[in-house]
């Protein structure tokens, strides 16, 4: 399976459960759940599940109301070290033990996630 297919295997429901079982751990958490929006989480999660739709293989709904991307840029005013990306990589894999994907659909999502997370670190710890 390659990446673009992944939303052929899962479809909007796989994402929704995924997004959903990370979203439930958000707010709960002391590191990530004061970055997120507390009136909008749902907001939140609905961006974060079009993107990955579209970015998997599904219709493009994300850039017809985001535009591009360009998630560097979205995630600057949030402090990204290793410790904010170790913690948001354990909440998705917890998701994904959790949403009982398909085996080959959960390692590209895995993999996906883990080099994601590592390219939006924007800032050294001490
Ligand atoms: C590394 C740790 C990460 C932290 C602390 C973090 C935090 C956040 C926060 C606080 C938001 C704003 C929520 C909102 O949309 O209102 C956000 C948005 C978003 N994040 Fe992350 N994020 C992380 C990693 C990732 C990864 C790995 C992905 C991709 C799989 C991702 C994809 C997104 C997307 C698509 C949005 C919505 C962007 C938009 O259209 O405005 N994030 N993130």
């Amino acid at each position: 399976m390659e990446e673009h297919e992944v939303y052929s295997v899962i479809g909007n429901e796989g994402f929704e459960r995924l997004v959903a079982a990370f979203y439930r751990q958000v707010p709960g958490d002391d590191l990530l759940g004061p970055m997120y929006p507390a009136q909008d989480l749902h907001g939140a999660e609905q961006r974060l599940r079009d993107f990955l739709i579209y970015r998997f293989g599904g219709p493009p709904l994300y850039i017809e109301q985001r535009g591009h991307p360009r998630l560097r840029m979205r995630h600057a005013p949030f402090p990204i070290g290793e410790r904010a990306r170790d913690r948001w990589v354990q909440l998705m894999n917890r998701a994904l033990d959790e949403a009982l994907l398909p085996d080959e659909a959960q390692r590209l999502l895995r993999e996906f996630f883990a080099a994601m997370a590592t390219f939006l670190i924007n800032r050294t710890e001490d």
